[in-house]
């Protein structure tokens, strides 16, 4: 049966585990000038309908690092931008390539392509979830703290696909997650409602990171929402991650951030431009962590 990774209950804890240890023994042997060609001569085709730096670089580079290509499409220069249904894409591009990686708007597109493909598909953000940045992130963390499991996560800011992304992490690693946002933005229940065990609503941002191992937060307003500036902005004022609700958290506690991000809106430079700062690794490893998934999921 064909895999694939439209969200991250997709695969079971065990496999997300073993993915991340496998993503850092990865970066390793990428450190140590290894050459690990596991994917020879396998292709990738990258449907892209929203903008991407990380998501398109790393895949593109991990595809070319691991022996295979990697093809850039967008809905512009393709027959999905003049209509030709998603099923079709589909069922053609899976004839030819060896697995598909979409970003999209609707979650229910990529449900769609993964219907209709034979090859395996993998999510590179919808408006619902973001599961290939939570492997970076989980990863990031393992490196740097160790185990997650039990550790409690405060995310600051917007019910977005990065917070969906981290309640279903929260049941995949077993950590608690504390989520902060004002009413109106709350993550959609049909996520948030399985996971009640680990995952609470506390609107302060102050008392959500009170002692927590991570501070987590990211942009106001998601790809999509950009008219939306405005009013989300007032909205969210008191949501920033500053120094001082960093201070809250336990003196070991990381911040990151999925980037692109906006200082002085949901954080403040001082958090982000810390020395110890752990987005750059956080971003590094999309590259290490897709690679282990592709080699999960192509081989
Ligand atoms: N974090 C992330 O997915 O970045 P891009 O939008 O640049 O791909
Ligand atoms: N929530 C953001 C994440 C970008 C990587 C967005 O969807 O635009």
């Amino acid at each position: 049966m064909t895999r694939h990774f439209l969200t991250l209950l997709d695969l079971t804890s065990d496999e997300l585990r073993s993915l991340i240890r496998r993503a850092h023994e990865l970066k390793r042997g990428r450190q140590r000038g290894e050459i690990n060609e596991s994917l020879r001569h396998k292709v990738l085709g990258m449907i892209f309908e929203k903008s991407s730096t990380r998501t398109r670089v790393s895949f593109e580079a991990g595809m070319t690092q691991l022996g295979g290509a990697a093809m850039f499409l967008s809905p512009n220069d393709t027959q999905l931008g003049r209509g030709e249904p998603v099923e079709d894409t589909a069922r053609v591009l899976s004839r030819m390539v060896d697995g598909i990686m979409i970003r999209t708007f609707a979650h229910e597109t990529v449900e769609t392509f993964a219907e209709y493909s034979t090859v395996p598909v993998i999510n590179g953000l919808t408006d619902l979830v973001h599961p290939c940045q939570l492997l970076a992130d989980m990863q990031t963390y393992f490196e740097h703290r160790g185990d997650i499991q039990g550790r409690t996560v405060a995310w600051i800011g917007d019910g977005n696909n990065m917070c969906h992304s981290y309640i279903n992490a929260a049941r995949r690693f077993d950590f608690r997650l504390r989520i902060a946002c004002p009413e109106g933005y709350d993550p959609d229940p049909a996520i948030l409602d399985p996971a009640t065990d680990r995952c609470e609503i506390v609107r302060d941002p102050m008392a959500a990171a009170e002692g927590v191992d991570l501070v987590v937060t990211d942009v106001w307003a998601s790809m999509g929402q950009e008219e939306e500036q405005k009013q989300r902005e007032a909205a969210f004022a008191g949501y920033q991650v500053t120094p001082e609700l960093m201070a809250r958290a336990d003196e070991k506690a990381l911040f990151m951030h999925c980037l692109p991000a906006h200082r002085g809106e949901e954080v403040a430079a001082e958090v982000i431009d810390a020395p110890d700062s752990v987005v750059w690794d956080e971003a590094e490893n999309r590259l290490h962590a897709q690679k282990a998934l592709l080699e999960f999921l192509l081989r």
